[in-house]
């Protein structure tokens, strides 16, 4: 009997999306046989039509609204950054579709995907969102699920350590954020990654599946790294997201901190983030690795595409059965 088929829309084919759309081409056979279903890309959205993409030009569309409701995809892998991301995500969760994201932002300000990490909601996957490809979103999802966790710190914006890093050997700030651009690191507008609110919104996801609260980007104190860029030269300064739970109330905050050398956190450097959580039972537990860049993300994407496929085709088999 032929494998069960599971339907994939991408919106979004940049550095993102082309490094998962071309991970998930290439390993097509090796993917069909862990999930047990053929996984089958039907649609990827992008705005400029006419561009080359790592995949067949009769796939591309630019309409991504029509990508988030069309019943027959049965998840949306979304890695555009666009404003209007959480729409199509909210989109396709109420046909019934499963999703995965690369969007912090669109997780982050949207207190109804919020609460959907925290019920666990099956259906939504973004380990993407949060450091690429270091997997501590599922850690504190499923392997910490029965745990009290104290405390999370973080240095979560690779961007910004990058300039760091640069600064601290020499480089000047344009040269940098030139270099952070060419590797795929920095974003045209790379604001967010200064100013604390690309690590804001990765901690408050953070926060929500820890805690199971909903921690919307608004509730982060943030203070971006201009202030410390003259210093930058002494060395150890990182943007630092830091959170810590009282009853029902989170303190979370992102702010420059001068790292001493022995914190594990002064690890960070290049794009490589760390993630540092305490927990009752399992004490300090540390996660460290790319935090941006295509391949780390798509490593992220492909692995939350399985875990939404898998829920696809439980849909599938429980229809047919019906
Ligand atoms: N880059 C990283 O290292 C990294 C790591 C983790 C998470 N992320 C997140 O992943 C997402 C994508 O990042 P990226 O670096 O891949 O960005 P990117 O290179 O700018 O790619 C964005 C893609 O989305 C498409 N797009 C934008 N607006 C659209 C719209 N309205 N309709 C249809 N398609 C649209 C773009 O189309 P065109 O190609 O036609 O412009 C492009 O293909 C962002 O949320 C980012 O925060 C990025």
């Amino acid at each position: 009997m032929a494998p069960p088929i599971i339907r994939l829309g991408l919106i979004g084919c940049g550095t993102v999306g082309s490094a998962f759309a071309e991970q998930l081409l290439a390993r097509e056979p090796m993917l069909a046989r862990r999930l047990g279903a053929r996984l089958h890309l039907a649609g990827v959205a992008v705005r400029d039509t006419r561009r080359k993409r790592p995949v067949p030009q009769t796939f591309v569309t630019d309409d991504a609204a029509a990508i988030a409701s069309d019943p027959d995809i049965d998840v949306v892998v979304e890695a555009s950054g666009a404003p209007q991301a959480s729409d199509w995500l909210r989109t396709a969760l109420g046909r019934g579709a499963s999703v995965v994201t690369a969007s912090k932002q669109a997780v982050a300000r949207t207190p109804a995907l919020l609460e959907r990490l925290v019920r666990r909601d099956q259906r939504l996957w973004c380990e993407g969102a949060v450091a690429a490809g270091v997997p501590v979103v599922r850690a504190l999802r499923e392997s910490l699920a029965g745990e009290e966790v104290h405390a999370i710190r973080g240095v979560l914006n690779g961007t910004s350590t990058f300039l760091l890093s640069r600064l601290e050997t020499g480089s000047t700030l344009d040269l940098a954020l030139a270099e952070a651009r060419s590797l795929g690191y920095a974003e045209a507008d790379p604001s967010a990654d200064l100013d604390g609110s690309d690590a804001a919104a990765k901690l408050a996801i953070l926060c929500t599946v820890a805690w199971r609260i909903p921690v919307t980007a608004d509730l982060v104190t943030v203070t971006g790294i201009d202030g410390v860029l003259p210093v930058a030269r002494e060395g150890g300064w990182r943007l630092v997201a830091t959170a810590t739970r009282d009853g029902d109330h989170v303190c979370a905050r992102v702010a420059p901190e001068r790292l001493a050398p022995r914190d594990p956190l002064a690890a960070a450097y290049g794009v490589i983030n760390v993630v540092e959580v305490r927990a009752a039972l399992a004490g300090a537990l540390t996660w460290s690795g790319a935090g941006a860049g295509g391949a780390a993300t798509a490593s992220a994407l492909v692995g939350d595409t399985l875990a939404a496929a898998r829920q696809a085709l439980h849909r599938l088999r429980a229809r047919a059965a019906a």
